[in-house]
């Protein structure tokens, strides 16, 4: 056979291999016949089912549709039949009623990698392991006499960031708030996690950690075809597994050298090596062999660490920064609390924060309207079931979509408003037990990272405006500044807020 025959046969099997599988994606994305009816939803085109109707914003694509379609919503991206639930009755009987049928996650294949989802906490199934892990998060990592603890190792990071705000007004340096928070978070996080910080306040901030999280946030905010047609996972079309392959490698890669270099101090020194820290808590838990922890779920606990909670609490801090910059009625009141209760000497420190309860206002109003995960993180369930009258068929993808709970007229006043004043007067809180608010989830998959990211948020966001006002980038009003989101790991502000400090 010459080389055309062979091209030509080559091409042949590929046509067949395409046909192939289109037909079967075909065969398994086909309308199902159940039971009862499931949730109403708009009509699914072949094959693609509703994924075309998604758009850059999901977030609020699927709240329009919700709108027509109620608070239980079916839409099918492929084969992934996928229900919306929109309202905070619905949410209730999702998240606290039937918990133990709709607590397991929808694992996308991205996150596959390294087998993270056989270990990570985010991503187990609720079962005994999920549960020594969430354990080690609250009893070893943060529990509030280790969060204490740490106060001072944070409180120098937050002097860096005040140090660097200072800096940039002096020399009147447009600053990338969101970078700053973000460089910001990661150091806060681990000198928390390890003593020690791992990012500069550098020129072009192009560090090793911070190029990392970009690619993966990046990487995780893609629509991934194996996700909706499972019979392409084997072939990863697009390389997102194989991507986020490489961004986890070089961060366990990382955290090997760090966990290696803490290991052999305790070895050259026993005992006077000890930095009482989240990392020493965490090796000395998985030298007792009954907590069953291996150095290699130490990393990954790691992983999910910083993952989990660096891009959500800067993002929020951008949020809440880009909200205060736009309200100046609102800065004002926030900035003459921290000077009432903090003066105009020290900085802000952890103990202040039950004291300022403007600047909490402030923050649960920024979870409000910029809720960095709208839909919560997916959940999977386990077994069929039956809510508020609809079919809900076992493998079915769940979304919260809290974006839409948050911004419901019915529920919330003037919803597109900030408008902090409206928590003063509520007993409405974040931490599960409300579903009209619900930034970090409810029932037993709520965000576990809760203490950490209250103490770090209220810390930034106090500290960026607590000495300083601000103004925007020249050429830029503020009838200009662009609050549009970007959908992705942590939903982003589209177009970063950049302003110059002035200190006060
Ligand atoms: C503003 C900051 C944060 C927000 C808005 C946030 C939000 C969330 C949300 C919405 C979930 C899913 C909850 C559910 O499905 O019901 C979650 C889960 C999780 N968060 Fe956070 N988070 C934040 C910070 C953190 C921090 C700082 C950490 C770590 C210290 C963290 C660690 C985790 C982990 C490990 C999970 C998975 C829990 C599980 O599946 O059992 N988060 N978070």
């Amino acid at each position: 056979m010459n080389k055309k025959q062979l091209e030509k046969r080559m091409d042949f099997f590929a046509l067949v291999i395409v046909v192939s599988l289109i037909s079967l994606a075909y065969y398994y994305a086909r309308p199902r016949r159940y039971p009862k009816k499931l949730p109403p939803g708009p009509y699914p085109f072949p094959i693609v089912g509703n994924m075309f109707q998604l758009g850059e914003r999901p977030n609020r694509s699927i709240t329009k549709l919700a709108k027509t379609y109620g608070p239980l919503m079916s839409l099918r991206f492929g084969s992934l039949l996928t229900v919306v639930v929109s309202s905070p009755e619905m949410a209730r009987e999702v998240l606290q009623k039937y918990d133990h049928v709709f607590s397991s996650r929808f694992v996308a294949d991205a996150w596959e990698a390294f087998d993270h989802h056989t270990i990570s906490v985010a991503f187990l199934p609720v079962g005994d392991r999920w549960r020594r892990m969430r354990k080690v998060f609250r009893e070893v990592m943060l529990s509030t006499p280790r969060l204490d603890g740490s106060q001072d190792v944070r409180q120098k990071m937050i002097k860096s960031l005040y140090d660097y705000l200072h800096e940039c007004s002096k020399s009147g340096k447009v600053m990338n708030i969101g970078e700053a928070a973000f460089i910001t978070t990661i150091n806060l996080t681990s000198v928390t996690m390890f003593s020690g910080e791992v990012v500069n306040f550098d020129v072009n901030a192009t560090t090793k950690f911070k190029e990392i999280f970009m690619s993966l946030t990046s990487v995780s905010g893609k629509p991934n075809l194996s996700d909706y047609f499972p019979l392409l996972k084997p072939f990863d079309v697009q390389g997102l597994r194989h991507k986020m392959e490489f961004h986890f490698g070089q961060l366990l890669g990382m955290f090997d050298g760090i966990i290696n270099e803490r290991l052999k101090e305790m070895r050259r020194s026993p005992g006077s090596s000890k930095k009482n820290d989240m990392l020493d808590a965490l090796l000395e838990f998985s030298e007792d062999k009954e907590n069953e922890l291996s150095m290699n779920d130490v990393k990954h606990l790691l992983l999910d660490l910083f993952v989990a909670g660096s891009d959500t609490t800067s993002s929020t801090t951008e949020w809440a920064v880009t909200e205060l910059l736009l309200h100046p009625d609102k800065l004002a009141k926030a900035k003459q609390e921290l000077k009432t209760v903090v003066g105009e000497k020290r900085q802000v420190l952890e103990t202040d924060i039950p004291n300022l309860p403007y600047l909490d206002a402030v923050i649960k109003e920024t979870y409000r309207l910029h809720p960095v995960g709208p839909f919560l993180i997916p959940r999977r369930i386990e077994e069929d079931a039956e809510v508020n009258g609809c079919f809900i068929p076992k493998g079915t993808q769940i979304f919260v979509n809290v974006w839409s709970i948050h911004r419901d007229k019915k529920i919330w006043p003037n919803p597109e408003a900030f408008e902090p004043e409206r928590f003063l007067s509520s007993n409405i809180d974040y931490k599960g037990q409300d579903f009209e608010l619900l930034p970090f989830g409810s029932g037993r998959r709520v965000c576990p990272g809760i203490p950490l990211a209250h103490r770090m948020l209220h810390m930034m966001v106090g500290t960026f405006i607590h000495q300083f006002d601000w103004k925007f980038e020249p050429g830029v009003t503020r009838e200009q500044v662009d609050i549009t989101e970007k959908f992705g790991l942590a939903m982003h502000k589209a177009i970063p807020l950049k302003a110059i400090p002035i200190k006060t």
